[in-house]
């Protein structure tokens, strides 16, 4: 084993600057956006943490692809490109290009969801829920126990409970069930991986009931890299090797390319079924255009057929995953209490846990995300009470029972010396956190995902 630390394995050939503002512009600056940090300017933001999503750096052959796109309306050479890597590196067949992941999803679960359906998964991201309650169907978490406790170190923290499952199984007409969700990495559950022989279970009992699997890939080298560094049996694969193997147990993939594709907008549907395909290219030409472009164009499929190579590749991901973790190392040094281990694409500050004086019903993550932008200019993103919404039977606010800023790392973008910056930033908030008394309260929402558009006020 080499004792040299992780590197890089690229190097910078365009930058772009970033505008430095004053602690009392930003005071005034997140005051006139209501206190919502998705009203900032992004010329206001000094280090942007809000997501990994389409904010990544393309390559010099990712942008080299761009000028090689074929613009035709049918048939383009793009497409055939992008078709031939998602055959050689994920397997499927059939494929169908969106324009993002939540139009994929719209495409699949219009073609096999209806009202009064169930569809099991492990946490459930935010659209993907919507597109299933969307539909009037219902999404059942069927996570293991161990995902909700932040402080508990385990190697694969998104695993499915098969018990769960299996229950769901017992206690749902089949005909009723039209897919399982496994999200790899679970974004919703802090970017924790699924291991491959958890897959293998899930796969194998979703067969017995002939339930498609439906994987929702945004982030599936991530996921693939967890498994070679810590399942048994994997040290010596290639990433190409493991990933291959992850969707051999898969009917259906979504794939969000804005993460582990490192596009800045893409997305595809793929399926192993000619059939599945026939059908679900009716609501592809409907909604996203025709089947050989879909959401994109000719250029944008180029860039993300090199996306998909070049992100399932060992030394970036490496480097990657590895920048996340020194982010989270730092904060564990500093004492700031974090969800762990640290996920794949972020690291989740715990604010009920920092801001533990102040109540609920003042949102504490979201206290914690606007201290940290008037401190250092640095934003991330609220996933706690905001976010949570309101119940839609009762009209209660639902207090989630894991209240976390996330700061989510865009790939290829920042440098370990913007992590050193953003871990003593937080440190300085979390040791000035019983200065701060009050939170926020709501003075405007709207009725429906109203994190983004909220307007709050200070107590
Ligand atoms: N699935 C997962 C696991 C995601 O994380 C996302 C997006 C989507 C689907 C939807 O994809 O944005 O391309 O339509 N996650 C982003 C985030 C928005 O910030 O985590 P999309």
């Amino acid at each position: 084993m080499s004792n040299l630390p992780y590197a890089e394995p690229y190097k910078i050939k365009t930058i772009e600057n970033l505008k430095v503002t004053t602690r009392k512009e930003r005071e005034e600056l997140i005051k006139k956006a209501n206190f919502n940090l998705f009203q900032l300017k992004s010329d206001h933001v000094f280090i942007d943490f809000l997501t990994d999503s389409g904010t990544g750096a393309m390559s010099e052959g990712q942008w080299s692809a761009m000028m090689l796109g074929d613009e035709s309306y049918a048939g383009s050479r793009s497409y055939f490109f992008l078709k031939e890597t998602i055959k050689e590196i994920l397997g499927f067949e059939y494929f169908l290009p969106t324009h993002q992941g939540r139009a994929a999803e719209n495409v699949i679960f219009s073609t096999i969801l209806k009202e009064g359906d169930t569809v099991p998964g492990n946490t459930h991201f935010d659209t993907t829920k919507g597109h299933i309650e969307f539909r009037k169907a219902h999404a059942v978490d069927c996570s293991i126990d161990e995902a909700f406790d932040t402080e508990l170190v385990m190697p694969f923290k998104g695993n499915v409970d098969l018990k769960k499952l299996e229950k769901v199984f017992e206690t749902t007409p089949i005909e009723k069930i039209p897919c399982f969700v496994l999200t790899i990495t679970c974004n919703s559950g802090g970017g924790q991986p699924v291991s491959m022989q958890n897959i293998k279970d899930v796969a194998a009992l979703c067969k017995s009931k002939n339930v498609p699997l439906l994987i929702d890939s945004a982030r599936f080298a991530e996921n693939a890299y967890f498994i070679k560094e810590r399942e048994e049996g994997y040290k010596n694969h290639t990433i190409k090797e493991i990933v291959k193997e992850i969707f051999q147990y898969a009917d259906i993939m979504t794939m969000s390319s804005k993460k582990d594709a490192i596009v800045n907008m893409g997305g595809f549907v793929a399926m192993k079924s000619e059939e599945l395909f026939r059908k679900a290219a009716v609501f592809n030409i409907m909604f996203e255009g025709y089947i050989t472009y879909g959401g994109l164009s000719g250029r944008d499929m180029g860039a993300l057929a090199v996306g998909l190579d070049e992100g399932t590749e060992y030394n970036y991901l490496k480097s990657r995953i590895k920048q996340v973790e020194f982010l989270g190392d730092k904060l564990i040094e500093y004492g700031v209490p974090i969800m762990r281990p640290v996920g794949g694409h972020a690291v989740f500050l715990d604010a009920k846990k920092i801001y533990s004086h102040i109540p609920k019903e003042q949102f504490q993550a979201q206290v914690l995300g606007i201290e940290l932008y008037k401190e250092a200019g640095i934003r991330g993103v609220e996933i706690g009470a905001l976010l949570a919404d309101r119940d839609p039977q009762t009209g209660e606010n639902r207090y989630p029972e894991r209240e976390l800023l996330r700061l989510a790392i865009p790939r290829r973008v920042y440098t370990d010396n913007h992590m050193n910056y953003v871990a003593k930033a937080v440190s300085n908030v979390y040791e000035r956190r019983d200065s701060v008394k009050k939170g926020f309260k709501i003075v405007y929402e709207a009725p429906i995902m109203r994190h983004f558009t909220v307007e709050l006020a200070e107590l």
